[in-house]
């Protein structure tokens, strides 16, 4: 049986640090002390003038394909899973292809908002497991700063830039959960729940970029639902259970969505990577940044059961289980 072996990551930040004090200093009505109770967000990297989704992009690519040991001329596929694209076209991954220097095979962006690099990681492991492609570069990357009403305090203090990428490679394995590589990928969504998080704008129905809107209290209530059925099914589906997992790596949101989602499965809050601190919610490029983050630091090691999961707008959310 054909498995997608991560076998290269890379992450990339803005240098442009944003404490919660700065936030407040800016004129925002809030404080370093609400945001760190009601998130666990102490700061973020916000992007500087004519730094775009792309640049992160590439730099954070740049590092999976050095830790992979291969040039971008081997890859065979780059999905970019943004919600913040350079342009509204072309897509974000074919600027990415053409900055690596990759000009054969193809090149296109997913948009699933903050599940997104769990969409693409679906789509990576489909292509690898159908034959069509035999390694894929997987980019989350985001400039969320763009979206946001500054003016806003309810969303303003929440969101981040980043990126993180992965190199996935088609690889023999038994069939079995022994085996290194994704051993499944479950998604999800639900388009009625639009209106509890979306942008108010868009090309076709105003013809401008629009801001983030958010109900925060019901998108918390769905997050911690959604998430922890998540996880069960790709548990399930492995025939394993969630005790059998040796480290979640969920979507950054909130510090008190992922301590809620261990409580409610029972997890050890140990086992749970955490960056939302400095990072605050990337969207799609939380996932890799903190995967890289517990690889880089020695916490998850070959052979461990790793557990990857992400909500959010649409609603989509999903998770992935790869055996390291
Ligand atoms: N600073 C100070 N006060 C604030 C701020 C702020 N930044 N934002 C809101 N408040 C005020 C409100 O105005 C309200 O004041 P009031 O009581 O006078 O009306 C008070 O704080 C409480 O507001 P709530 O909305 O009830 O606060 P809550 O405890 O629900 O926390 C939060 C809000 C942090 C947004 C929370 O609901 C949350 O995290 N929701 C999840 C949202 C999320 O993570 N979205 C990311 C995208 S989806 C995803 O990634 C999963």
């Amino acid at each position: 049986m054909i498995r997608s072996q991560v076998i290269g990551l890379g992450s990339y930040l803005p240098d442009n640090v944003v404490t919660n004090a700065d936030i407040a200093k800016r004129g925002v009505d809030t404080s370093d002390e609400w945001i760190q109770e009601r998130t666990g967000i102490r700061e973020r990297r916000i992007v500087r003038d004519g730094e775009t989704t792309s640049h992160l992009a590439v730099e954070a690519a740049r590092e999976a394909l050095k830790d992979a040991a291969i040039d971008a001329g081997e890859l065979d596929l780059i999905v970019v899973a943004t919600t913040t694209p350079d342009e509204t076209f072309p897509a974000t991954a074919t600027t990415v292809q053409a900055r690596l220097g990759m000009h054969r095979g193809a090149a296109f962006d997913v948009q699933a908002v903050c599940s997104g690099f769990i969409y693409g990681l679906s789509v990576a492991d489909n292509f690898i497991k159908a034959g069509q492609a035999r390694t894929v570069l997987l980019i989350g990357a985001e400039t969320m700063s763009r979206l946001l009403d500054w003016t806003d305090r309810t969303t303003c203090v929440l969101f981040g830039d980043g990126a993180g990428a992965m190199v996935l490679q088609a690889h023999d394995g038994e069939g079995t959960n022994a085996d290194r590589g994704v051993l499944n990928t479950k998604l999800f969504s639900d388009g009625r729940l639009h209106d509890l998080l979306y942008v108010d704008g868009g090309p076709s129905s105003t013809r401008t970029t629009g801001h983030l809107r958010m109900q925060g209290k019901e998108v918390f209530r769905h997050a911690v639902t959604n998430i922890c059925a998540a996880i069960e099914a790709s548990a399930f589906e492995a025939g394993l259970t969630v005790a059998d997992i040796d480290w979640f790596v969920p979507h950054q949101a909130n510090q008190r969505i992922l301590d809620g989602t261990a409580r409610k499965l029972g997890i050890d809050p140990k086992k749970v990577i955490s960056t939302v601190a400095v990072h605050g919610n990337t969207s799609s490029a939380s996932v890799p940044l903190a995967l890289h983050q517990a690889v880089k630091d020695g916490r998850i090691k070959p052979g461990d059961l790793v557990l990857l999961e992400a909500m959010g707008g649409g609603f989509t959310w999903g998770a992935g289980l790869v055996r390291w």
